[in-house]
């Protein structure tokens, strides 16, 4: 009897070298080798010969695709948690289904957002410039220079009590911050107790009374600019912002001229509004620290993230729901 066809995969970016070549192993998987990000015509060729898409941030799928999908397309198994690059609900009336990978890049996504507020608040970036650029010739030790802010103490807002959020809090609570958090819906009492953690039903005066604010829900049409031109008037000027979430949550513009104008006293940004162009006034502004979107550039999460989608793409065909399917009500 002649073998069965392999399902064919497109994946659109290069993922870990083991993932890579655990779906050529499953599936008829074509791979993306030189990484170049797919244009809309590249995008528009694989949806329409796939039976699987595996996306990633740097795809925009929106519905007018969704609409030249072929007939075999059935699944888009998104390699990353945030899905808003994908019109899921187009997707799911097409009688796609849409997953991603949670849980796997919580802790790493964590790490990264604690390590933004420590290089805001003790000017890790500013220093390290510093040693890098006069070598031996820094001027030495001095009591009043470089001067940055102690975190314990400070109180921390968390914008979205999700999985990265509560790992945030954890963190933050070992670095003896006080966790104040703003989310849809109030998390457990049992997680409160937990974290310590003060819920604020008002953004609004949340973020008037916090030292730092830190970005961890989900961009959707409820969060674009959550943090509007209005919003971010109502920080104290000595606070900071982290953004690891999505650039489209905060009012870029906004954002940049409260920090020119030394309304805001810095901020650590992952991810930017129109990545991958980063907004110049912020290039200009010293105590901005911005990194190219590396929330969950761990080999571990990357190597994770990649098993998640391939058990995705196995359940689906095998014709069971899969575990990390995503529905429009989800978001
Ligand atoms: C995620 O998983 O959402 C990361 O931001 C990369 O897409």
């Amino acid at each position: 009897m002649p073998e069965a066809r392999k399902p064919l995969v497109v994946i659109t970016r290069k993922l870990p070298d083991a993932v890579e070549t655990r779906m050529c192993e499953l599936f008829e998987a074509r791979l993306n080798v030189d990484d170049h990000p797919f244009d809309r015509d590249e995008l528009a060729a694989a949806m329409a010969g796939a039976d699987v898409l595996v996306p990633t941030v740097t795809d925009r799928i929106d519905a007018a695709l969704i609409e030249c999908a072929g007939e075999r397309l059935r699944l888009i198994a998104n390699f990353g948690v945030g899905v808003d690059h994908i019109d899921v609900e187009a997707a799911n009336a097409k009688g796609i289904t849409v997953t991603n990978t949670p849980d796997v890049l919580t802790e790493d996504t964590a790490d990264m957002t604690m390590a933004l507020i420590l290089a805001v608040m003790r000017r890790l970036v500013e220093g390290a410039d510093i040693i890098r650029r006069e070598g031996n010739r820094w001027p030495g030790w001095s009591p009043t220079w470089m001067l940055g802010h102690r975190l314990g103490g400070k109180r921390l807002g968390i914008i979205g009590m999700g999985r990265i959020g509560q790992a945030l809090a954890r963190r933050a609570r070992a670095f003896g911050m006080q966790v104040h958090y703003h989310n849809r819906r109030r998390v457990h009492p049992d997680i409160e107790a937990e974290l310590n953690a003060t819920y604020w039903e008002s953004l609004d005066q949340m973020l008037s009374r916090m030292d730092v604010i830190s970005v961890n829900c989900p961009h959707t049409p409820a969060t674009y600019h959550l943090l509007s031109a209005r919003r971010l008037k109502l920080l104290q000027p000595h606070a900071i912002i982290v953004n690891t979430a999505r650039g489209e949550i905060i009012d870029e513009d906004a954002l940049a001229r409260m920090l020119a104008e030394g309304r805001l006293a810095g901020v650590g940004l992952d991810v930017f509004e129109h990545e991958p162009a980063v907004n110049p006034r912020l290039l200009e502004c010293r105590n901005a620290v911005l990194l190219p979107h590396m929330g969950s550039a761990t080999h571990e999460a990357r190597r994770e993230m990649g098993e998640k989608v391939i058990v995705n793409i196995r359940a689906f065909l095998d014709g069971h729901t899969p575990p990390d399917r995503v529905l429009p009500e989800m978001l």
